[in-house]
């Protein structure tokens, strides 16, 4: 669970503001787009945590559904509010989100070279399946182009928790 200064829920696609929010934190933080945040589609998913006071987005998650898997494609949190708990508060509402949804697997490619971000998976239960080499563009990541593809079975989770 986030912060109590912190609402993570889904994102309305026809809320114009905090789809331009989530857009400026991507564009900040990739050098692709994570995903059509002003999208309708069921199978495209987007969960933002605000500020609870004022309502301001922090940061995102988007990822796309299909056949009982959730697909991660980005996660990215306001460079200003960083290592406060947010990531790991939108994380865990993807998961929990996806457990009520019945999925079983969520998985996601992260940089090799991305410690943060690969630390915040394995702490919450994900584990690195593969790695890809060449995934990225040689421009995207600093010239480090290998990914890891990450995975979390949500019933060997739920076991674990509980
Ligand atoms: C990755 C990212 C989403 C983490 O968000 P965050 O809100 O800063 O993360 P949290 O504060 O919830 O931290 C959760 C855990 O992640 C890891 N982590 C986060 N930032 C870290 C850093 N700079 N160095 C090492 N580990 C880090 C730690 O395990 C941390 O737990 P701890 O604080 O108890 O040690 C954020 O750094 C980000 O937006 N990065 C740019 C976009 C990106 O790389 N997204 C992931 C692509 S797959």
């Amino acid at each position: 669970m986030a912060a109590a200064w912190v609402t993570v829920g889904l994102l309305d696609p026809g809320d114009v503001v905090a789809v331009a929010q989530c857009i400026v934190i991507d564009a900040e933080a990739f050098p692709y787009p994570s995903g059509p945040f002003g999208s309708s589609h069921p199978s495209l998913l987007a969960w933002v945590a605000r500020e609870s006071a004022d309502g301001r987005v922090l940061g995102f998650a988007a990822g796309q559904a299909r056949g009982g898997v959730v697909y991660l494609q980005g996660l990215a949190v306001d460079r200003s509010h960083h290592r406060r708990g947010v990531g790991r508060g939108l994380v865990r509402e993807v998961l929990r989100s996806a457990r009520l949804a019945g999925v079983h697997t969520v998985s996601l490619h992260v940089s090799v070279a991305n410690r943060a971000a690969i630390g915040l998976y394995g702490s919450e239960g994900f584990r690195a399946v593969r790695r890809l080499r060449d995934f990225y563009s040689a421009t995207a990541f600093d010239g480090e182009r290998d990914a890891l593809e990450m995975i979390i079975h949500l019933g060997e989770r739920a076991l674990a928790v509980n």
